[in-house]
């Protein structure tokens, strides 16, 4: 099994991608509803959700787990890469989707010697709409940055986003957020569109067609879930030890801390395919509140 998770809902999107990719691999989502959103909590308790939820996934047999939440993934995912894996599974892995959206706005390889990718382009200008703890940590302005500084990276959080789309708010409610979202942003550049935009929280895709009316004309709107699945074909590739295909389509496996029924109904409207989902208890991923 690969397990893929995210706060709640959002990493459905990612989902849909990974299974329209590679249709033959294994897979288990658990969104942890019962504690969404993350974007607004303390960096120390959303890294300690994201560790208790990998631990759960690998506790149902997955060996590879997708962090499909740019929040757990830009707060914690490399520590826990470096610390808590090689300690307790240190022949299992952890990916998440931050670092294929920056391959794929940078065109520089991660693992590449990023002195090479130094002003390899035109000066460009990417805005990144995320939630507010992603912001904060600035993870797509550094790693942006490193590899391409001829890219000007502007940041707009949206903070009461995820917790709209969780609670599947009337699109007349999302489309005035998105709005003043995309007007904040385009405050701060002074009124010049941007040459690209990236959806750096995987709930946005769900409301890109609302960003992409907010924005001006003409902005590409770059969402993360084509991406990370282009990325997750190739690592199997080149790790095929994590590779999960069997001879046949699987639909994946739902799981969630919140309730059941209620998610398992959003979560088919925004699957755009039923999606059954079974409860895990909240306390058991780490018991925060
Ligand atoms: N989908 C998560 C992300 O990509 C949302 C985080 C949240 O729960 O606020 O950032």
């Amino acid at each position: 099994m690969i397990g893929v998770f995210d706060s709640g809902h959002g990493g459905l999107t990612v989902l849909q991608a990974l299974t329209r990719h590679l249709p033959r691999q294994r897979f288990l989502y658990l969104g942890d509803h019962g504690h969404a959103p993350y974007g607004n909590r303390e960096p120390e308790e959303i890294y300690r959700l994201t560790v208790a939820a990998v631990e759960r996934l690998f506790g149902q047999g997955c060996r590879l787990v997708v962090l499909a939440c740019n929040t757990a993934a830009a707060t914690g995912l490399r520590r826990l890469q470096q610390t808590w894996l090689p300690q307790h599974f240190p022949d299992r892995r952890v990916i998440g989707v931050l670092v294929p959206m920056v391959e794929a706005i940078t065109g520089v390889p991660w693992m590449a010697d990023i002195r090479t990718g130094r002003h390899r382009g035109e000066p460009r200008t990417v805005a990144i709409f995320a939630t507010r703890h992603t912001v904060r940590t600035g993870a797509f302005v550094e790693e942006i940055g490193k590899r391409a500084p001829e890219i000007t990276v502007v940041q707009q959080a949206c903070p009461v986003l995820v917790t709209l789309i969780e609670r599947a708010a009337p699109e007349a409610v999302l489309r005035r957020a998105v709005r003043r979202y995309s007007a904040l942003l385009m405050r701060q550049l002074q009124g010049v569109p941007p040459d690209a935009v990236i959806l750096g929280c995987t709930h946005y895709p769900l409301v890109a067609d609302l960003f992409a009316e907010a924005l001006p004309p003409g902005v590409e709107v770059l969402s993360q879930p084509d991406i990370t699945a282009r990325s997750l074909k190739a690592y199997l590739q080149r790790h095929p030890e994590f590779d999960t295909a069997g001879g046949d389509e699987a639909p994946p496996e739902f799981f969630t801390t919140g309730d059941a029924a209620r998610v398992s109904t959003l979560a088919t409207r925004f699957y755009g395919r039923p999606a059954l989902f079974r409860a895990i208890g909240a306390e058991a991923l780490a018991g925060v509140r």
